[in-house]
């Protein structure tokens, strides 16, 4: 098929609600530079901070006009001169893009471009970066969680709660999770979670609590709702645990006590800090998971490259999340 020169795509050209994504049909397809490859876009993956970002609140805001978008997954297009190790036709996830991943063709660098197998879905390939990026660098590389240590997912029915259940039950925790709706909580056990409460339960941390009370709580914590409930994780934590806060959209207040009597610590945790020897090690831990079978993101709601607004309310209002959500593109 003979590719034409012009794509669809999102493109904001101004901060606002959902309605400043449109979707244009004359946007250049761009052309690969010598280190970049250019991917067709087959599924894309819709992560909170695109919100946060299209609002125009976040600190590090992209200039206008841009097409969002850092996840995806798809096929190789075309690939630059000095490019080595991939080539047309194969498929790939990517986690960074140059021009943005709501898009029918999106450019990246070569790190950016990692092996999908075949037996990973493409909709499933695009819940892979930010998710598991994230999850991998809360759990292992700032909580450092071992084996037999009891974790909790604070908020582990969504994108990056699978994922983080996923990864500590294969590192071998006793997981608990969380999730807001029964549906989600079936989601949450089918991942690998030893136990699964509900975060809208008024008793549900009193539940917890007996569960990890043979162990005098939980050794790491990480936690997708701080300004939620970082005062009651402290109180839960055993002697030297650990919270990972992974997401907040407001303040909370705490009793720094806390904190001292049990010498636990509280980590923020943000994936663009990872350096590429970090990635480097994650994205390997990602081949090995999906090699090996544990590793599989689990697809939520989808939605057409179009309706990117419906995504991002839903992303933010809907009321229950089930796994990783998602715009797929057709041919
Ligand atoms: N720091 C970083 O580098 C980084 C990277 C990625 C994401 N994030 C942030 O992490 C958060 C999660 O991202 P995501 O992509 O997984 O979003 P998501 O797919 O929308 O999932 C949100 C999760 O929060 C849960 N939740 C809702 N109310 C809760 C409560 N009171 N207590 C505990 N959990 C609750 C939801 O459960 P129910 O829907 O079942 O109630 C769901 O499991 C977002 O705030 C995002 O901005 C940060």
């Amino acid at each position: 098929m003979i590719r034409t020169h012009i794509m669809k795509a999102i493109r904001v050209h101004r901060y606002g609600g959902p309605e400043v994504l449109t979707l244009e049909s004359d946007v250049p397809i761009p052309s690969p530079g010598p280190e970049e490859v250019l991917v067709k876009v087959k599924a894309v993956g819709v992560n909170p901070v695109e919100t946060y970002v299209r609002s125009g609140r976040y600190s590090r805001l992209t200039p206008l006009p841009y097409t969002p978008g850092t996840d995806g997954a798809g096929l190789v297009e075309e690939v630059g001169s000095s490019v080595s190790g991939v080539k047309k036709g194969d498929r790939v996830y990517v986690s960074k893009t140059l021009t943005g991943s709501y898009a029918e063709y999106t450019l990246v660098p070569r790190n950016g471009v990692h092996p999908l197998p075949e037996d990973v879905t493409f909709t499933q390939g695009a819940g892979l970066a930010i998710p598991y990026i994230t999850a991998y660098r809360a759990l292992i590389l700032k909580m450092n969680i071992r084996p037999g240590e009891y974790v909790l997912i604070h908020g582990a029915s969504g994108g990056v709660g699978i994922a983080a259940v996923q990864i500590a039950k294969a590192y071998g925790s006793i997981v608990i999770g969380t999730a807001g709706t029964e549906e989600g909580k079936g989601l949450v056990k089918s991942a690998g979670a030893d136990y699964v409460f509900n975060h809208r339960d008024p008793d549900y941390v009193e539940k917890m609590s007996d569960i990890v009370s043979p162990n005098g709580g939980f050794n790491a914590i990480l936690e997708n709702n701080a300004h939620i409930n970082l005062d009651k994780d402290l109180k839960i934590l055993t002697e030297g645990g650990r919270v990972g806060i992974v997401g907040n959209r407001a303040n909370i207040e705490i009793n720094p006590r806390d904190t001292m009597v049990k010498e636990s610590s509280i980590i923020g945790v943000a994936s663009f800090h990872s350096t590429p020897s970090e990635l480097k090690e994650t994205h390997a831990a990602l081949q090995a998971g999906m090699r090996n079978g544990w590793l599989r993101p689990v697809v939520g709601k989808t939605f057409s490259l179009s309706n990117a607004a419906g995504a991002h309310d839903d992303i933010i209002n809907g009321k229950g999340a089930l796994g990783k959500t998602v715009l797929t593109i057709d041919d």
